[in-house]
């Protein structure tokens, strides 16, 4: 068996390696502090692994993304969103019985409960989607039974967040323009019934687009999970104080709010329309993000593990030309996002930097094509990822290796000093 020496000091340790199913190797250091009295430091745990996962293989080198062994590229083609929500939670694709099974019980769990419209109700009408989602979520818990030990239980909680969650967020869009609630139609599937409780109007019946139900799949699929990323790692790690599922999640969806992770999509849009409103240049651009001392990245480029295009970004750029052409819509902002990708992949930063771009260059741009508003964006993201996020707890939740996650640091304040009473102290 391999082992990695440590030689401190002249002293040597000796530590397993352990090696993941596609070779990755890994020093298993989890004796580190007990022999040697040293930690490891990774801010960002860049070369830290947190956990053994069979749920999803990606290589940021080659560009490679798998959830259970399946190429995105396949799923995003042949699959739906259900069904894959169903291989990454269960490890399997669904039979015909059980995917009929996961469909009715979606259905059956989409209305919420009458009292949680009350909450939406006295939000401020600028809050944040992404806030109000996360604080539903982990209401939910107080208005959905506990979850009970048995796999058939835990599985219909599974499936229930994953339905209400689609109708929370169609109802927090419909309550935040004022208009009337669309309720989830029984018969129509899971991404037909979002675009209409999103859409619907008694004045114009919404149409079901079997192209945009197709790009809503895709979308949700190419995002359903990512390995370690950092919303899932806080997952992990609130899950790991044996926190309720509910509260777990919520935790999830605030992680991901922010721009550098699921907020980017927004960002990258909000970014296209600055330049398109400022007249900025290409050039203009591109000088900027390499500009230290300049705040302006490119956002959408840059991934901490894709070192190289990122699959899902190939995926959703076709989405895009698709879904725009369908609606016959010129969009300005994607004219501007193929020349700055155009020019950011021969500028040599980017080329040295490897900052190619990822899934959310492209996406907003979708989900603008299909009408969704831009603070809806990362809400959109949360949904898509809600079953990474399930399978990811349950693995973590029934793995027997797993501790509570408690990281150490190096401590760089003050050594120990006394008390000063506030007569002493220097008054400014
Ligand atoms: N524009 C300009 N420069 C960039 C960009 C960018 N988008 N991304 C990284 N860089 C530069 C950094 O300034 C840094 O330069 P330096 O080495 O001279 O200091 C170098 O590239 C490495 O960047 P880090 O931020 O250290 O890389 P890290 O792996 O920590 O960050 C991240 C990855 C957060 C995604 C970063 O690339 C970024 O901010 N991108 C824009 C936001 C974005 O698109 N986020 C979505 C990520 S995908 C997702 O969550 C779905």
């Amino acid at each position: 068996m391999e082992e990695a020496k440590l030689i401190i000091d002249g002293k040597e340790w000796i530590f397993p390696v352990i090696e993941g199913s596609e070779g990755e190797k890994a020093i298993d250091i989890r004796t580190l502090r007990q022999q040697t009295g040293y930690i490891t430091f990774d801010p960002g745990f860049g070369s830290t692994g947190s956990c053994r996962s069979a749920i999803t293989y990606m290589d940021g080198e080659k560009g490679i993304l798998r959830y259970r062994g399946i190429p995105i590229e396949q799923l995003a083609e042949k699959s739906t969103f259900v069904e894959t929500a169903f291989l990454l939670i269960t490890g399997e694709l669904p039979t015909r019985d059980e995917l009929t099974r996961t469909s009715v019980h979606l259905n059956d769990f989409s209305l919420l409960h009458e009292n949680m419209k009350a909450f939406y109700q006295n939000y401020p009408s600028k809050a944040h989607p992404m806030g109000i989602l996360s604080a539903m979520v982990n209401a939910m818990r107080s208005f959905y039974p506990e979850l009970i030990d048995l796999e058939e239980e835990m599985n219909k909680t599974y499936l229930r967040l994953i339905s209400k969650i689609r109708t929370m967020a169609a109802m927090a869009y419909r309550i935040s323009l004022g208009e009337r609630v669309v309720y989830p139609k029984p018969g129509l599937c899971y991404c037909s019934n979002f675009l209409n409780m999103m859409f619907d109007s008694i004045v114009v019946p919404y149409q079901i687009d079997p192209d945009l139900v197709k790009a809503l799949n895709v979308f949700w699929i190419l995002h359903a999970d990512h390995e370690q990323n950092c919303s899932t790692t806080a997952v992990r790690v609130v899950g790991s104080g044996k926190v309720n599922i509910y509260a777990t999640l919520s935790a999830g969806i605030s992680a991901l709010w922010g721009p550098l992770h699921g907020g980017a999509n927004q960002a990258v849009v909000k970014m296209l329309q600055r330049i398109h409103k400022d007249g900025m240049t290409i050039d203009d651009c591109i000088k900027r993000a390499k500009d230290k001392d300049d705040d302006f990245r490119l956002m959408g480029f840059g991934h901490r593990v894709y070192k190289t295009y990122d699959p899902r970004a190939r995926i959703m750029k076709k989405m895009a030309d698709i879904v725009l052409s369908k609606i016959q819509k010129d969009d300005p902002l994607l004219d501007i996002a193929r020349k700055l990708e155009e020019v950011a992949l021969k500028d040599p930063y980017f080329v040295e930097k490897n900052l190619y771009p990822n899934v959310d260059f492209y996406s907003g741009i979708v989900l603008r094509a299909m009408g969704i508003p831009t603070n809806m964006f990362t809400v959109m993201f949360a949904i898509g990822r809600l079953p990474g996020w399930i399978a990811q707890w349950k693995e973590d939740v029934s793995d027997p290796e797993m501790k509570i996650s408690r990281p150490r640091q190096i401590y760089t304040g003050y050594q120990v000093r006394d008390y000063v009473p506030m007569s002493e102290r220097r008054q400014g």
